[in-house]
């Protein structure tokens, strides 16, 4: 289905991403852990084509997508919708509305800009937000809902698309454990009962280990591991956060994010000096 050989991006000296390969021949749902710098997102937008690969190919069902242009690369960006941590909805724009954005590809530019969208399609939006627990806030303005319930309304968006692979850039990074719970649900609901693939960058081990049939760590650039969650012992996780002997099992996840969000937060402060 989707095949990924020795992709790499490289950044003047850096490279992000460093021959990556990954076989996926089945609907599946898999969680990418590593570390901050490791490549995980460069990876997710190398397949999406937001971002160009340097070397390699991405082969879906044959075909491969590293060279699509125009339209066609359009179509393939439809088919593997994006999600991210900060959600990217319009904020002042009523629910559906953003919403009916995710076919965006399919309308004129000025239908899109004055909202005009078919009655058919406004029914499917909101069927998909049903779906997805949130219909009665369909009117309200994205702006008015919680963390939680917009990061419902991006993926219902990107399910108006209908992708073939949902590509889930930490999508439960900004919320609170229990909207992070939803969110997660919904994305693996998504995967059992349509047999999309989802592909999502996880911060916790805790999450890929409960949610992933199959857990892919990066490092480096470089993916070290790539199998079931039971396979990932503190040990091989170990390896992946490249963690001294002081790391434990319990202390992973919130220690590397921790110091990942105090790092994150001083280049943030240090962009706006
Ligand atoms: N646009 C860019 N220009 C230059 N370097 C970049 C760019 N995007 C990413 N990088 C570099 O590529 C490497 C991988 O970054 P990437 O954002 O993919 O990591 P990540 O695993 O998603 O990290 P995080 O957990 O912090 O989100 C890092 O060294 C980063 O600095
Ligand atoms: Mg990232």
């Amino acid at each position: 289905m989707l095949r990924i050989e020795k992709l790499t991006k490289r950044f003047g000296e850096n490279v992000a991403v460093d021959a990556a390969t990954l076989d996926v021949d089945k609907p599946s749902m898999i969680g990418i852990i590593g570390r901050s710098g490791a490549g995980k997102s460069t990876l997710l937008r190398m397949i999406n084509r937001l971002t160009d690969s340097s070397e390699g190919r991405i082969l879906f069902e044959g075909r491969d997508v590293t060279q699509l242009k125009g339209r066609d690369k359009r179509v393939w960006q439809a088919d593997c919708a994006m999600i991210f941590q900060q959600f990217n909805l319009v904020p002042r724009l009523d629910v559906v509305s953003n919403v009916l954005h995710g076919t965006l590809n399919r309308h004129s530019t000025l239908a899109t800009m004055f909202n005009m969208f078919p009655m058919d399609e406004i029914h499917r939006a909101i069927d998909i937000l049903d779906r997805l627990g949130i219909a009665e806030h369909a009117p309200k303005r994205a702006e008015a809902l919680s963390g939680g319930q917009q990061q419902r309304v991006a993926i219902a968006r990107a399910l108006m698309q209908d992708p073939r692979i949902i590509l889930a850039d930490e999508p439960i990074a900004s919320l609170d454990p229990m909207n992070a719970q939803v969110v997660m649900q919904a994305l693996r609901r998504i995967h059992e009962e349509d047999g999309r693939t989802v592909i999502a960058n996880l911060h916790t081990l805790d999450t890929a280990r409960r949610y992933c049939d199959r857990v892919v760590g990066m490092r480096d650039g470089r993916i070290v591991f790539d199998g079931l969650p039971e396979q990932l012992t503190t040990g091989v996780a170990r390896e992946i956060y490249g963690a001294d002997a002081s790391f434990s099992e319990e202390a992973t996840s919130t220690e590397i994010e921790t110091l990942d969000a105090t790092q994150k937060a001083l280049m943030e402060a240090e962009a706006t000096i």
